[in-house]
């Protein structure tokens, strides 16, 4: 008989067991269901390196305003950063985000994601976590005044209905999964990465490391940005986080928004 992987609960005191921060982790907020982490700290005056941990999310929020399917055995969390970078250094961020939550998998269940441009971590071609980052800008100095950070981890087995497209931890390992050391883990990489890379300004190995496991280098995609889409291949990512791609008529484009989706035959 099949034997399923055991999930454990989610607990404040358990993660911070394993936590080793001085920042991100300073205070968690865990629930067992809410509507969206990203949110909660959105609404709420919080304390920079806030945590908010939820098993489940009813609305759950994914990039460009759709929504992300959040079921009970989740590890959907979101932080609160006020840093004093400007707008073009968001990128680097979440180039950072996708690194440590791949460095993280990696040291805790011992099997190497991939990266899809700009913020998806996926397995065997099938995403296995969405980053979201969130900016609030201050009326008065037009600065960032607060950066959400909001990742969705699926560790629980993924519904039949999107299992051709998603995957989770269950699906990818035989061990029992415990998800509060998932999330202390992905906490103390980002950290480690944020204090010595973002804001000492230096993040040449983290695009490595990225660059590393972008596994859609060589491949063909469909690239989205506002109203246009095209099919091109995928060339490089340039120093600043950007993809370089060849469009079917030979052009080469640097991609600094927008998104790519797998062309796949199954
Ligand atoms: C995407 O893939 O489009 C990004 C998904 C980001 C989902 C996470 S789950 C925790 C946080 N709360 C949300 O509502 N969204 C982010």
């Amino acid at each position: 008989m099949e034997r399923t992987n055991i999930i454990n609960t989610l607990s404040e005191k358990a993660i911070r067991n394993d936590l080793k921060n001085k920042l991100i982790g300073n205070k968690l907020i865990v629930f067992e269901t809410i509507d969206s982490t990203n949110k909660y700290i959105k609404e709420n005056v919080l304390e920079e390196g806030t945590v908010v941990i939820a098993n489940e999310q009813t609305q759950g929020v994914g990039r460009k305003g759709r929504s992300f399917l959040s079921p009970a055995n989740g590890a959907y969390f979101s932080f609160v950063l006020n840093p004093n970078i400007e707008f073009a250094d968001v990128q680097s961020l979440t180039i950072c985000v996708a690194v440590a939550v791949t460095n993280a998998l990696k040291k805790v269940f011992d099997f190497e994601p991939d990266i899809k441009w700009v913020n998806d971590i996926y397995y065997d071609n099938k995403k296995l976590c969405g980053i979201l980052t969130e900016l609030n800008i201050s009326k008065e100095t037009k600065k960032i005044d607060k950066i959400i950070v909001g990742i969705g981890l699926n560790t629980g087995v993924v519904d039949n209905e999107v299992s051709d497209i998603a995957t989770s931890v269950a699906d990818i390992v035989k061990n029992d999964i415990d998800r509060n050391k998932i999330i202390a883990e992905i906490l103390n990489e980002f950290e480690e990465i944020y204090i010595n890379n973002i804001l000492g300004k230096d993040i040449g190995n983290i695009i490595e490391l990225y660059k590393s496991r972008l596994f859609i280098i060589g491949r063909e995609v469909i690239a989205t940005n506002g109203e246009s889409s095209y099919k091109c291949l995928v060339k490089d990512m340039g120093a600043n986080g950007e993809l370089v791609v060849e469009r079917e008529d030979g052009e080469i484009v640097s991609l600094n928004s927008g998104e790519v989706s797998l062309v796949i035959n199954r």
